[in-house]
């Protein structure tokens, strides 16, 4: 039977790896993920490292998969938390194995709210980062900014939809200029940073952000 093990690494900070992730990567003889994702953990590897990118993902799931099989302790890691848009690859590691222990991790959500003083239970999450279309994410996200009754968390999507866009795209759709929101940067690193803008104002805004951004609008009070 092949175990792999899929964990979340927190949002960055090394800190902020759990202590079953960090013993989990120490023990394991493989140890797959993103470059990036790999990062913050590099000091507990002491198996092989396989970094991977989006253009070859496959073939080194494949490898890891192979190890397993032979019985090798196997990991692939999860940037954040595995439950907060990660199921793609979550889902490509289980259709490779019998089995999949699931670790979870601090999520950059969850930072997000700590900063901003929200709570999940008043909140909805949406994700633009799926490669399908983002029609369906945005016209949600329209839904609950007209409702009101709940702090919308938004992930852009680094590629191509970033927050000037999401600005430009819910004027379109006839939101308010005049929306509260905070844009959440590089959560958890030295360099985080935060700022409050209008939504007219963030459409403007011609300063770029980072990949590593997240946007709140408040509910309505
Ligand atoms: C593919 S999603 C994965 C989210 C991850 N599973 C988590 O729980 O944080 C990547 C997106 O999460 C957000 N993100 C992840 N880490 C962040 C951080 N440290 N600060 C701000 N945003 C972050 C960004 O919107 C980024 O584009």
């Amino acid at each position: 039977m092949t175990t792999i093990t899929v964990l979340g690494v927190g949002p960055g900070d090394p800190d902020l790896l759990t202590l079953k992730a960090k013993e989990a990567i120490s023990q394991a003889d493989v140890v797959a993920g993103f470059e990036t994702v790999l990062k913050p953990v590099s000091r507990w590897i002491q198996g092989e490292a396989m970094p991977m990118r989006y253009r070859d993902q496959e073939e080194v799931l494949d490898v890891v998969a192979a190890r397993a099989a032979e019985g090798k302790k196997c990991v692939v890691c999860v940037w954040g938390d595995l439950n907060f848009s990660a199921r793609e690859l979550v889902e490509r590691v289980q259709r490779r194995a019998d089995e999949t222990v699931l670790i979870p991790g601090i999520s950059s959500v969850q930072v997000a709210c700590t900063r901003l003083g929200l709570y999940m239970e008043e909140s909805i999450f949406i994700t633009l980062h799926a490669r399908a279309g983002t029609d369906e994410s945005l016209a949600e996200l329209v839904e609950v900014l007209i409702k009101g009754k709940r702090n919308a968390i938004v992930l852009p999507r680094p590629y191509d939809i970033m927050p000037a866009d999401i600005a430009n795209l819910l004027l379109e759709k006839g939101i308010q200029a005049q929306t509260p929101l905070h844009t959440l940067q590089r959560l958890s690193f030295t360099d985080e940073s935060g700022q409050d803008y209008t939504l007219g104002a963030l459409a403007q805004e011609e300063a770029e952000f980072s990949d590593l951004t997240i946007m709140v609008f408040p509910k309505a009070r």
